[in-house]
């Protein structure tokens, strides 16, 4: 089976386009690195040419609002376009878990018309919302920091490794679109500022980080519903403690 995976050399597409080719698939790691950019349109008909399923796991390389939301829709667009035009029967895209409920945050409506688009599309699809990645909480601790001091919201979170992430994502390429969205989650459940401290205090960080209910998670403030699963998610088996060991701090 032919696989294309926009964003193939990023943290999630590096690790997906591994797995898959490991067992067995003709997958594609395309991004503006190997000539195919989603955004501009360009190498996409060639990449796609034969593809039996498209992966999405881009991100925007700038994150204010209007050039974020700008590269979510006009990349999704152009992908689905693509994708019509060559016959694709399957088309994948990486999300967040709470997309819908932090409208105040422009990567938040980013995805959400991202999904929107993909959901209203010509093409089959599968959308796969997931947590933070055990691998960002460094970049979440650093969008938190005034100084040696960080501030972060004490919301509920339940994270997960991005390699389980992958590997869910590698099932749901290979298996039938469902035309519908499901939810990935770590094992456990984290104040968020608990799980920054304990990331930092493993890396000898010298910053403390304080809990604060009005700290903004990208520009939305957070509550214990804002970025945890409903019941039917499915669970990652990676535990933060054995990453941790495992990352080499
Ligand atoms: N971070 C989290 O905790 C989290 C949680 C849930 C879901 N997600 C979602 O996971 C997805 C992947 O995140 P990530 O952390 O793996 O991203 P990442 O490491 O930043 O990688 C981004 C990828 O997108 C590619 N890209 C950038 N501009 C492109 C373009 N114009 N056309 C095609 N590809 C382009 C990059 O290619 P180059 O290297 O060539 O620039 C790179 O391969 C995102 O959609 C994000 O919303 C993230």
């Amino acid at each position: 089976m032919k696989i294309v995976v926009i964003g193939g050399t990023g943290l999630i597409g590096s690790k997906l386009v591994e797995k898959l080719r490991k067992d067995g698939h003709d997958t594609l790691a395309a991004s503006p690195d190997t000539g195919v950019n989603a955004l501009t349109g360009e190498g996409l008909a060639e990449a796609l040419e034969g593809a039996q399923v498209v992966v999405d796991v881009a991100n925007a390389p700038a994150w204010d609002d209007a050039a974020v939301l700008d590269f979510f829709k006009t990349s999704s667009r152009n992908l689905l376009a693509a994708e019509t035009a060559a016959g694709v029967g399957h088309h994948v895209t990486l999300s967040v878990v709470g997309t819908d409920r932090l409208p105040d945050s422009g990567y938040f409506r980013a995805k959400a018309a991202q999904e929107d688009l993909v959901k209203s599309g010509p093409v089959p699809y599968t959308i796969l919302r997931a947590t933070q990645f055990f691998e960002f909480i460094g970049r979440i601790a650093d969008s938190g920091t005034d100084g040696d001091t960080v501030r972060l919201s004490p919301a509920l979170v339940q994270p997960e490794a991005a390699d389980d992430v992958a590997s869910t994502l590698a099932d749901i390429a290979v298996g039938a679109p469902l035309n519908d969205t499901v939810e990935l989650a770590g094992p456990e459940a984290f104040r968020l500022d608990e799980l920054a401290r304990r990331l930092l205090s493993a890396k000898d960080d010298p910053r403390q980080v304080t809990a604060d209910v009005h700290a903004r998670y990208f520009d939305a403030e957070l509550d214990d519903r804002s970025l945890t699963p409903g019941d039917d998610a499915r669970i990652a088996p990676t535990r933060f403690e054995d990453w941790l060991s495992r990352s080499g701090k």
